[in-house]
């Protein structure tokens, strides 16, 4: 079975990922924030297991570190079904998918992470699946190729993605429940380094968590990360998070007092110092900073527009006048800018 083995690397566990478990709310209740989609994903799993039925297929969609992989745990769990998880890109093959169905069993959860790289064969053998549970499996070529149905559990497909308009929309429409994640509030944000602190055994001051999470661009998955690495700090100097030691590590991780790391403010001198502070195109900016048009575009950006430093104009991206605050430079004074 070298098909299930090359399917199942993806699910190998780094020491990264062990701790991220480890940190994983277990329930819903244990979910921080995102309130409206909790409440509505708390009646319709309520609703599915009362007439006994597998949950409605659910897509989330928002940028990394915001919950969508921890959701599709939350949901097997609660549901009472395994989880199978994989992602877009590893399902090459309408084999690897088929080799996948096949061992799921009524009310499991099917994770499928970054569902908008699933090649455009797999994706369309998920339709069927999806709406009727039957999976078209071609058996020979040409003229006496025959197509048998074959009957898939009823299961949970849960998709997710960075942004929902990568997504095909027959694929799409085929999702019953679509959420999207925002970023969390600094509340929630604290609220998540209290309760991993709790888990990781560490003492931490009120104003140390406030700290940390002004400075996690609102993203659980960095609250947790700069947690780790500030206890390290705290090791050193006693144990205990002070306001004043969270402080000390931020600035050695060079995140400033926005959340901003380097990468950022990269991308804002860049932005600034090459294309006089935009518009420019992601694709050029790309090149600019060595790094990928969808890294930008899925990773940095939505950040910094919620923050108000860039935003997205129809000729490219431009740095707003917070933005070059930032940055430290003061913003020009043409007219065109000024309509930010
Ligand atoms: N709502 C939340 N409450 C508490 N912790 C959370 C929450 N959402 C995410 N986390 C933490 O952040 C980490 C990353 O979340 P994850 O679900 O893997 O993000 P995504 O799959 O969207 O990239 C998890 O380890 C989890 O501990
Ligand atoms: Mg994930």
């Amino acid at each position: 079975m070298e098909e299930t083995e090359r399917i199942l690397e993806s699910a190998k566990l780094t020491e990264e990922d062990r701790v991220e478990n480890s940190l994983r709310p277990q329930s819903l209740d244990d979910f921080i924030g995102q309130d409206k989609l909790k409440e509505n994903l708390k009646v319709f799993i309520e609703a599915a297991k009362r007439r006994q039925e597998a949950l409605d297929h659910c897509l989330f969609y928002a940028p990394p570190g915001l919950g969508k992989t921890t959701l599709s745990h939350i949901i097997a769990k609660e549901m009472g079904g395994n989880l199978r998880m994989t992602s877009g890109p590893v399902l090459e093959r309408v084999g690897d998918l088929a080799a996948i169905l096949t061992n799921l069993s009524e009310g499991d959860v099917f994770f499928i992470d970054e569902i908008h790289r699933m090649n455009h064969l797999v994706e369309e053998s998920l339709y069927p699946v999806m709406e009727d549970f039957e999976l078209d499996i071609i058996i020979g070529q040409g003229p006496s190729a025959k197509t048998i149905k074959l009957p898939v559990p009823r299961f949970t497909l849960v998709g997710a993605t960075t942004r929902a308009g990568l997504l095909s929309s027959p694929l799409r429409d085929r999702f019953g429940i679509i959420g999207h994640l925002d970023f969390y509030g600094i509340k929630e944000l604290v609220h998540i380094v209290k309760r991993s602190a709790v888990i990781m055994n560490v003492e931490i001051d009120e104003d140390a968590g406030d700290e940390i999470a002004r400075r996690s661009r609102g993203t659980p998955r960095i609250v947790n990360r700069l947690l780790k690495r500030v206890r390290d700090f705290a090791e050193i100097s006693g144990g205990k998070i002070t306001r004043l030691i969270a402080q000390k590590a931020l600035d050695a991780l060079e995140v400033d007092n926005a959340g901003l790391d380097k990468m950022d403010r990269l991308l804002l001198t860049t932005i600034i110092n090459k294309f006089g502070g935009g518009p420019v195109g992601v694709d050029t900016l790309a090149v600019a900073i060595s790094e990928e048009s969808d890294t930008i575009t899925d990773v940095y950006e939505p950040y910094l527009i919620q923050s108000g430093f860039i935003a997205r104009t129809a000729r490219g991206r431009v740095v707003t006048e917070a933005g070059f605050r930032h940055i430290g430079v003061e913003p020009p004074k043409n007219s065109q800018r000024e309509l930010l």
